[in-house]
């Protein structure tokens, strides 16, 4: 029977699980056995006697949990300390952040481990349900809303009252992926006029159909600004001058903007300038969600709130999902529930086929080398 072996998140500010008790079941059931560390999904809402009850064993330290595991669930990295209490072959799945966290994939494959990184499950049919981009940007996008309305001084909806009328407030949603998607969702249901711009061309019906309005030049550029992949290209500087003269006029009289703008394998597209945060009003509320791979915006900061002259706040929250961490962790934790599934073999028995299309994309260390293409060389 492989043991899967589920330690506490070390980094600070990290309050996710990767495994929570509906997943410990369903793990038990699927013929697995599972080692929790203690405390492990406290900050997330879950308590050790959950697990118990789900029927995990309860490890005292990570490394009395790591002493056994065949499989090791993470949320990030693990840390110098659990990497060393690995045994030989374990296997590690987690966000491993692998371009920018070297260090701990090169230690991971001098322990010997096997590791797949879940950014890189591609986006198929088939791995919809193991997509951990989507199902924490969806909350992240979900929570920027609320953290805008609580930074912001006003209403978000119009509100009649009979000492006047509160005026709905304006949000423009800048970028429009999953996040995005579930930013205007949001700031829709709270009442807010809600505007959104994307490169993409296909992200012009979405927003609509959001009952939201689309403000983008819409050019040839724009046309074919959509790869292959779904994803967005780096646009020209000609492009970008005219989608920031666009949306400077918009900007200024925005009440919130929310930014979630990232091209893959690229720092994220600056959307926002110093000068057309200077021309917002006072009190209005600038998340930027971009802000752990660069920034949108001029002036983010990770980790801070940023306060421009004009009294803009300028929002650099990082770890959104963190920041809802029961709804994450659950939804990763069954991110992770299916991933498993693929490392057993018809009759239910555990034997990874490294040949399986997904877990071969997500594969980044195996047999003392990191393996990725994308991270050889
Ligand atoms: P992302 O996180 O890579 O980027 C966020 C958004 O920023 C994208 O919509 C992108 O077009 C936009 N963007 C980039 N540069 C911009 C600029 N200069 N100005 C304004 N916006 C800019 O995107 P995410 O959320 O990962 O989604 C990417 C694609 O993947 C979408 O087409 C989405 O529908 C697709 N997708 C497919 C899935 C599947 O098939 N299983 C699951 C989830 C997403």
């Amino acid at each position: 029977m492989a043991v899967i072996a589920v330690t506490k998140e070390r980094r600070a500010g990290e309050t996710r699980v990767a495994a929570v008790p509906e997943t410990v079941k369903k793990l038990i059931a699927a013929g697995f056995a599972v080692t929790v560390e203690a405390g492990a999904g406290v900050a997330a809402s879950y308590p050790d006697a959950d697990y118990a009850t789900a029927g995990a064993t309860i490890a005292t330290t990570a490394k009395d949990a790591l002493a056994k595991a065949d499989i090791v669930f993470k949320v990030r990295a693990p840390e110098a300390d659990e990497i060393k209490a690995l045994k030989a072959g374990a296997i590690v799945v987690g966000m491993l952040n692998p371009y920018n966290e070297r260090p701990a994939l090169d230690a991971l494959a001098k322990q010997g481990a096997t590791a797949f990184s879940m950014e890189f499950v591609p986006r198929i049919t088939r791995a919809q349900v193991m997509d951990v981009l989507s199902s924490q940007a969806n909350l992240a996008g979900y929570r920027a809303v609320i953290e805008a309305a609580e930074a912001y001084g006003r209403a978000l909806p119009m509100m009649m009252t009979a000492a006047g009328t509160v005026a709905a407030a304006k949000v423009f949603v800048m970028g429009v992926g999953v996040a995005g998607l579930q930013a205007i969702a949001t700031a829709r249901r709270l009442g807010a006029v809600v505007t959104a711009t994307d490169v993409r061309p296909d992200t012009k019906e979405q927003v609509e159909s959001l009952g939201a309005k689309f403000i983008a030049v819409e050019d040839e550029e724009f046309k074919n600004a959509q790869t292959e992949g779904g994803y967005a290209k780096q646009m020209s500087p000609e492009y970008q001058a005219k989608q920031a003269e666009l949306v400077s006029g918009h900007i200024a009289k925005q009440d919130i903007v929310i930014t979630t703008a990232l091209i893959p394998g690229r720092p994220a597209p600056r959307l926002v300038s110093a000068a057309q945060v200077a021309a917002m009003k006072p009190g209005s509320v600038i998340v930027d969600l971009a802000v752990e791979q660069g920034g949108n915006v001029e002036g983010a900061k990770p980790g801070e709130v940023a306060v421009s002259t004009n009294g803009v706040k300028i929002m650099g929250v990082a770890n959104l999902p963190g920041r809802i961490a029961a709804d994450a962790s659950n939804l990763y934790a069954r991110n992770l529930f299916a991933f498993v599934g693929l490392f057993l073999d018809k009759e239910g028995q555990f034997a990874p086929n490294y040949d399986d299309e997904i877990l071969a994309a997500a594969l980044v260390a195996r047999g003392g080398a990191v393996v990725h293409p994308s991270l050889k060389g």
